[in-house]
C-alpha cells in the first residue's frame, strides 16, 4: 500500500472488498447489537408502540460517521418489525422512474433502506415526498398543456435513510423523517465486546487484552475493529500461538503501521503536511485536499472526525490547525509562535 493509498488503508471506514463477509458478523436482533445505548432504548419503544398499534414504523433517519453500523441497525429494525428489508442507495437511484419501480414493488409494511440518502437527485427526491407523506406516487402523463397527473396508491412502508451527516440532506427531506437517530463513535470497551463476539463467530481464540488492544486502535468504529481482528488473526496464526492476545495484536498492528491510537501513515502524513508546509496552519481544507490528493469532502467525512475527536486537529474560521497535542503525538517540536493555541 502506497503512502497515499486512501482506498486500501486498513483503517478506512468505508466498505471494502475485504468486508464482503461482514454480513455474517452482523447482529440480527436489537439485543445482540452492542453499544449505541440511547439509540437502542428509544428505538425499542418506537418499535413496540408501532407493533402494538399494528402500524408501520415512522420513517427513520440514521446519521453518523461511516462504519458505525447504520445498515446493520436498519436490518435489525426490519427484523424486529417482522417485515422485509429492501436495500438500495442514493447513487443507485438515478431517475425518478427507478424509485417509482422500487416503491411499487414493495409489500405492505416493508422497510426500504436508502444508504447515502444525501446523494439522491432533486428529481428523485420530488417523487419521494408524496410517497413518504401520503403513500402516493404522482405520475405525469403527457407533455405540455395537456399534461395531467394521476395518483397511484403505494403500499405502507418505512423509509430508513442513512447519511454521514444530517446537514448534507435537503431540509424538505430531513423534515419528513419522524425519527432521527445519531450514531456515535463506540468506546474501546464496547468495541472490545464486538471484537470478542466476532472472534467467536469466525472461530478465533482471543483473550481480553487482545480484544481491548484491537478495540483501542479502531477509531471508535466496529467495521475497522472487525477488519483489524482478521489481520491480527493472520499474524497470530502464522507467527504466534494462534491466539489473539496482547502480543500478537501489538505485533500485527505494528506491522500494519497503526499506532497506539489507531492512526495510520495517512493520518500522520496529513498532520505532517500541515506542519511542514503550513507551519501547523491555519490552512484551508481545499489546500490540504490538493496537497494530499484527496477530495475535501472525503477528508471532512472520513479522516477528520477522529483527528478532531482526539484533539490533534482544530477547526478555525481561517482553516485547519494542528494542535500542540497533535505535534506531541508526532514527536515534533512547535516552531515559532502558535498564535491560536
Ligand atoms: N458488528 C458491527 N457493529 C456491531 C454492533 N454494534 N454490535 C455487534 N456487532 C456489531
Amino acid at each position: 500500500m502506497g503512502e497515499m493509498d486512501y482506498e486500501n488503508r486498513i483503517v478506512a471506514s468505508g466498505y471494502t472488498q475485504d468486508d464482503a463477509n461482514e454480513q455474517t458478523l452482523r447482529p440480527q436482533t436489537i439485543n445482540d447489537y452492542i453499544g449505541q445505548e440511547k439509540v437502542k432504548e428509544n428505538l425499542k419503544i418506537y418499535i413496540e408502540a408501532a407493533k402494538s398499534r399494528g402500524e408501520t414504523l415512522d420513517h427513520c433517519l440514521l446519521y453518523g460517521p461511516p462504519g458505525l453500523g447504520k445498515t446493520t441497525l436498519a436490518g435489525i429494525i426490519a427484523n424486529e418489525m417482522g417485515v422485509n428489508f429492501r436495500v438500495t442507495s442514493g447513487p443507485a437511484i438515478e431517475k425518478p422512474g427507478d424509485l417509482a419501480a422500487l416503491l411499487t414493488n414493495l409489500s405492505d409494511g416493508d422497510v426500504l433502506f436508502v444508504d447515502e440518502i444525501h446523494r439522491l437527485s432533486r428529481s428523485v427526491e420530488e417523487v419521494l415526498y408524496p410517497a413518504m407523506e401520503d403513500n402516493a406516487l404522482d405520475i405525469i402523463i403527457g407533455k405540455g398543456p395537456s399534461a395531467r397527473s394521476i395518483r397511484l396508491d403505494l403500499p405502507h412502508f418505512t423509509l430508513i435513510g442513512a447519511t454521514t451527516r444530517a446537514g448534507q440532506l435537503s431540509a424538505p427531506l430531513r423534515d419528513r423523517f419522524g425519527v432521527v437517530l445519531r450514531l456515535e463513535l463506540y468506546t474501546p470497551e464496547e468495541l472490545a465486546q464486538i471484537v470478542r463476539r466476532s472472534a467467536g463467530i469466525i472461530g478465533t481464540a482471543i483473550d481480553d487484552e487482545g480484544a481491548l488492544e484491537i478495540a483501542s486502535r479502531s477509531r471508535g468504529t466496529p467495521r475497522i475493529a472487525n477488519r483489524l481482528l482478521k489481520r491480527v488473526r493472520d499474524f497470530a496464526q502464522v507467527l504466534g500461538k494462534g491466539v489473539v492476545d496482547l502480543e500478537s495484536a501489538q505485533l500485527a498492528l505494528t506491522r500494519l503501521e497503526i499506532d497506539e491510537l489507531g492512526l495510520d501513515n495517512i493520518d500522520r502524513s496529513l498532520l505532517r503536511a500541515i506542519i511542514e508546509f503550513y507551519q501547523g496552519g491555519p490552512v484551508g481544507l481545499e489546500t490540504i485536499a490538493a496537497v494530499i490528493g484527496e477530495e475535501a469532502i472525503t477528508i471532512e467525512d472520513v479522516y477528520e472526525p477522529y483527528l478532531l475527536q482526539l484533539g490533534f486537529l482544530g477547526r478555525t474560521p481561517r482553516g485547519r490547525v494542528v494542535t500542540p497535542a497533535g505535534y506531541e503525538h508526532l514527536g515534533i517540536k512547535i516552531q515559532g509562535q502558535q498564535k491560536l493555541f
